[in-house]
């Protein structure tokens, strides 16, 4: 087994006046490459905390993140945002897509900021909107599409660059169960199809079957994992 992140005792601590949230306590983690994972929790117990500080958009107050078995937390902040534009793409509750730009463009314009060779941009927009099921759309600005497939352009927009992993936010919170449950399908075929690891995060229970790995937070602590 090789495990794409380990985390060793990770606390965070926000400090709001005179109070001192605990956002997370001693988390320690595993996340084996080419897996889903979802992250479960109600809303507070820490999830987001934690996926930015997987994806080193923000810094543990304590403890270890663990890359590849290389400890982030130490990186220079040049060299951390490096890893994560080669590695780590997300995708966010809000989908947050370009409005005046098309499907293409909106997935290009990812690249743009990834580093990608420009020679190769069409070829991975393309296979990436086909990955999602919208090779049909790719002229389609967001406010023609619906609200699963403006979901789908942001994870084109995500898995362009082929990184090592994807973190998604609360991916399914606008969609209807119905339609919440096709992007979490759709995760698990990138996982299965294209050797991506995912990890998602979700308080609605309905969707944790189709994961491989569930992590279950309350209140900053993994109260269960299976
Ligand atoms: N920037 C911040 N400043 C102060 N408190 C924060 C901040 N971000 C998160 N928190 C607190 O940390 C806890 C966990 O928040 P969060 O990770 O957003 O939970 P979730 O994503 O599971 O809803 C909450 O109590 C929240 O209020
Ligand atoms: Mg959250």
């Amino acid at each position: 087994m090789k495990y794409i992140y380990e985390t060793k005792d990770i606390c965070r601590d926000f400090i709001q006046g005179r109070q001192t949230v605990h956002a997370l306590k001693n988390i320690n983690i595993k996340i084996e490459e080419g897996t889903f994972t979802i992250l479960k929790g109600t809303s507070g117990s820490g999830k987001t905390t934690l996926m930015n500080i997987l994806g080193g958009l923000d810094r543990p107050t304590s403890g270890k993140v663990l890359f590849d078995n290389v400890d982030i937390t130490e990186m220079s902040d040049f060299d951390r945002d490096m890893l994560r534009r080669k590695n780590i793409g997300f995708v966010f509750q809000s989908v947050a897509l370009i409005s005046v730009m098309d499907a293409y463009e909106n997935v290009e314009f990812g690249l743009r900021v990834s580093g990608a060779n420009r020679k190769e941009w069409k070829q991975m927009v393309g296979n990436s909107l086909v990955r999602v099921g919208l090779e049909k759309r790719m002229h389609h600005k967001p406010f023609q599409l619906s609200g699963g497939e403006q979901q789908r352009v942001a994870i084109a927009r995500a898995i362009a660059n082929k990184p090592r992993i994807v973190f998604a936010d609360e991916p399914t919170a606008e969609l209807d169960t119905h339609l919440g449950l096709k992007i979490v399908k759709l995760f698990k075929q990138l996982v299965n199809d294209a050797g991506l690891t995912i990890l998602m995060t979700t308080h609605d229970p309905s969707m944790i079957e189709i994961a491989d790995h569930v992590i279950s937070l309350e209140d900053g602590e993994v109260i269960d994992e299976r």
